[in-house]
């Protein structure tokens, strides 16, 4: 006969009793997971007893501690996130059959990748921001339950292994700021489970191109490469990424035209492609109208802005500076109701400014300097309050400074100097509190210099006009 623990025969046998043991007997199915504490113990003494983990004892359950997580007494999850580990995880972790999560994110560990690959239940994996160098296993793809892998912020070196895009239940894939020093392999275009990918700030990458694999990620929200060396064209399979959001591919070689298909992804918020060497014409008109942000300065783009642009409702970010952009700019931009950040400065372009801009959204920074514009500034720039800076130099602008600017107290720069602006300066610019910066030189500003300046100007500059009266007193500090 099969002996039974001493609770159950007392629970078999005594009706009487029942009350008072049933209380031993429900702590019994809480009892420590003897076989885990051990593993567990073991894992803190291989750490060298952080003293971050020193609610982990043999007297308590490991299921108790804030660190670990248990379905049915069994550890399926432990989070070591900012624990001032710096040892390298045991493989004996492994022997924790139920482990699906581990994060050892924000720690100091140095060395290799971690020896976790018999870890075959693990659907999350963070090791990002330590000290890690070397490759990633080869044989990555033995982890073939992973749905989120974080390896960024570390210093893994070498190939990033194709075996990668072996791992199909892949949602979630982040290897930024590393100094891997191959090429992104196109096996990752085969992660048809992919909704992120991070592979920002690897600057040791081999110049390289986008691999036109990647534009069969259909669930792709999110594809992050600024920085990594990249060249060549954007391939076109990429407008094929439908669920796309977020698309930045900011500071890195990239040449020939945008794609015209982006500009059609229904979905896209954010499309950052700045510090590359686009050239080109934007398309005339395109589907995608929920863009938010918009930035593409710093190529090489040519034609004029397209009407198309000034009817997003949602556009906030609006930056096409340093290009080679002409023509006028289309008034429906004076009309966007989300308008934030207008800056398309050191461009061709010329034409009157949009006369409402600013009357229709909360405008904080406008930046149009060297161009050709000509006509005046226009009338409502701080008509919401929040606007920070007014900056138009060298252009051809001419006329008045719009009297409503002398009330505007969010002002930190204004820099209108060569320009063919004439009559006074409203008298609030000059006291300002937050302005830092007044650049009025080579304009014909005319009328009575005041008496005192804001306390915070540090560049006050207004020679080459018609100003009379004294140089003013910069109130001190
Ligand atoms: C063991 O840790 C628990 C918390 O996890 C704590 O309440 C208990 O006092 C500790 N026991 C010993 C002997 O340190
Ligand atoms: C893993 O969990 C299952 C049920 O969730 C349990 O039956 C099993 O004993 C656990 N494995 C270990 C090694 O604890
Ligand atoms: C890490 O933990 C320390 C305290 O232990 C805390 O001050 C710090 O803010 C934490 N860092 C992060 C990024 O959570
Ligand atoms: C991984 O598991 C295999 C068998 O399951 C075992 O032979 C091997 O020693 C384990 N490796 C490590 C590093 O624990
Ligand atoms: C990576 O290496 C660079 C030097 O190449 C060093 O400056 C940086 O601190 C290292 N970062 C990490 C996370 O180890
Ligand atoms: C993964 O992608 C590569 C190249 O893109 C291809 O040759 C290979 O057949 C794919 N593998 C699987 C399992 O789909
Ligand atoms: C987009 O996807 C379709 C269907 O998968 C394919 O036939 C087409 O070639 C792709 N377009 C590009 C530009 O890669
Ligand atoms: C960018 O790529 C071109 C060739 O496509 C090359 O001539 C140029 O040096 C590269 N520029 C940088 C900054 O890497
Ligand atoms: C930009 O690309 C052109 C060729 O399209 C090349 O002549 C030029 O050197 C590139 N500029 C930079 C800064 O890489
Ligand atoms: C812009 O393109 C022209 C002609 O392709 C090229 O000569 C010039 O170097 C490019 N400018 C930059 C900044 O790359
Ligand atoms: C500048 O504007 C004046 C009129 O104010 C006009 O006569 C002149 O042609 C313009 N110059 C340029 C270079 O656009
Ligand atoms: C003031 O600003 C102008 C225009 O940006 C700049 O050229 C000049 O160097 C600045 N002067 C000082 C003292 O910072």
């Amino acid at each position: 006969m099969p002996k039974l623990p001493s609770p159950f025969l007392v629970l078999l046998h005594t009706h009487f009793t029942l009350l008072l043991i049933s209380i031993p007997f429900q702590v019994n199915s809480q009892i420590p997971n003897t076989e885990e504490l051990t593993i567990l113990l073991n894992i803190k003494q291989e750490l060298g007893n952080p003293p971050s983990l020193s609610s982990w004892n043999a007297t308590s359950s490991p299921c108790d501690w804030p660190e670990i997580t248990c379905i049915e007494n069994s550890v399926t999850e432990i989070s070591l996130q900012n624990k001032t580990i710096t040892q390298k995880i045991p493989p004996t972790i492994c022997n924790l059959k139920n482990l699906t999560s581990l994060d050892l994110s924000l720690n100091d560990i140095a060395g290799e990748f971690p020896d976790i690959l018999n870890c075959t239940r693990l659907e999350i994996l963070d090791l990002s921001q330590n000290l890690f160098v070397g490759p990633l296993p080869n044989d990555i793809d033995l982890l073939s339950a992973l749905q989120y892998i974080n390896f960024g912020a570390n210093n893994f070196s070498g190939d990033i292994p194709p075996s990668i895009g072996r791992l199909s239940e892949l949602q979630k894939l982040y290897l930024y700021q590393n100094e891997f020093d191959g090429t992104f392999p196109k096996e990752i275009g085969n992660l048809s489970n992919l909704e992120v990918l991070g592979l920002a700030f690897n600057e040791k990458m081999k110049p390289a191109s986008i691999p036109v694999e990647f534009g069969k990620l259909k669930k792709l929200q999110t594809l992050w490469i600024n920085d990594a060396n990249l060249m060549g064209e954007i391939p076109d399979s990429l407008t094929n990424l439908t669920s796309l959001e977020i698309l930045s591919l900011a500071i890195n070689n990239l040449t020939g035209p945008i794609p015209s298909g982006l500009f059609s992804l229904k979905n896209l918020k954010n499309l950052y492609l700045f510090h590359n060497n686009l050239s080109g014409e934007l398309p005339n008109s395109f589907e995608g109208r929920n863009l938010v942000e918009l930035d593409l300065s710093a190529n090489n783009l040519t034609g004029s802005i397209p009407e198309d642009l000034g009817e997003l409702q949602n556009l906030q970010l609006f930056n096409l500076f340093s290009n080679q952009f002409s023509g006028k700019l289309p008034p429906s931009i004076g009309l966007m109701p989300s308008l934030t950040g207008f800056r398309v400065f050191e461009n061709k372009l010329s034409g009157v400014l949009p006369p409402e801009i600013g009357l229709h959204s909360k405008l904080e920074a406008f930046e149009v300097s060297s161009n050709q514009f000509s006509g005046q500034l226009p009338q409502h720039l701080c008509a919401a309050g929040v606007l920070t800076g007014v900056v138009a130099f060298s252009n051809n602008l001419s006329g008045e400074v719009p009297k409503s600017l002398g009330n505007c107290s969010t002002l930190r720069t204004v820099q209108l100097h060569h320009n063919k602006f004439s009559g006074e300066i409203p008298s609030g610019i000059w006291t300002a509190f937050n302005l830092s910066s007044l650049v009025l030189s080579n304009n014909s500003f005319s009328g009575e210099l005041p008496r005192e300046v804001s306390c915070n100007l540090k560049n006050l500059t207004i020679g080459h006009n018609r100003f009379s009266g004294q140089i003013p007193a910069v109130v001190a500090f």
